[in-house]
């Protein structure tokens, strides 16, 4: 059994990020497992919070990324470049320094876009910086022009190719 993290690095209520994750198990083999985790409680980044003072928030990411075989990154492209809710997850997660929970992880990366970027530059930047950790980037899937994808019904999976995108990327971590 594959134990899978992810992350939305959007809080938005109607997020394409989060609602891809919230269906993406329906699409998981029988022997993957896709958990969602709540980044709502985690605070921004700060060293002063390290050691004692590290909040529960922060255990509870650092354990459940410790516990998992790989995760994914669901990111919105923000200005060319990473959302903070995205940023501040991989701060946490790289500390302390060469000795992060997300180190050496297998991770996956859903970047999707209402307009015709297609998250391409924040897919790129992630797959920049991540092999510094350890992390071998196991699958990508990017869309541009998300929005028109949706089915009237609001599944977020319905378009035939990001589907089959996302069932290849979830059989990557097997
Ligand atoms: C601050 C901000 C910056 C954005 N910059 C970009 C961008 O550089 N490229 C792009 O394609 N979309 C950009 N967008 C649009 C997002 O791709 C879009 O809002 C997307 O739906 C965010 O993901 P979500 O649906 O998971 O919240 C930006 C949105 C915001 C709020």
């Amino acid at each position: 059994m594959k134990n899978i993290v992810a992350f939305s690095g959007s809080t938005r209520v109607g997020s394409f990020h989060t609602r891809i994750l919230r269906s993406l198990q329906q699409l998981s083999p029988a022997d993957v497992t896709v958990t969602l985790f709540d980044l709502s409680a985690v605070p921004f980044y700060n060293e002063d919070l390290e050691g004692e003072h590290l909040p529960d928030a922060v255990k509870a990411l650092r354990h459940a990324v410790e516990a998992a075989d790989g995760a994914i990154f669901a990111a919105p492209e923000y200005n060319f470049s990473y959302s903070a809710l995205t940023k501040n997850t991989i701060d946490w997660l790289t500390r302390p320094k060469g000795a992060g929970a997300l180190r050496d992880k297998k991770v996956a990366l859903i970047c999707v876009t209402p307009g015709p970027s297609g998250g391409k530059n924040i897919s790129k930047a992630l797959s920049d910086l991540l092999p510094f950790f350890g992390n071998t980037i196991v699958a990508t899937v990017t869309s541009p022009g998300i929005a028109d994808k949706v089915a009237s019904d609001g599944d977020v999976i319905a378009d035939p190719a990001i589907r089959d995108a996302l069932a290849e990327l979830l059989e990557a971590f097997g």
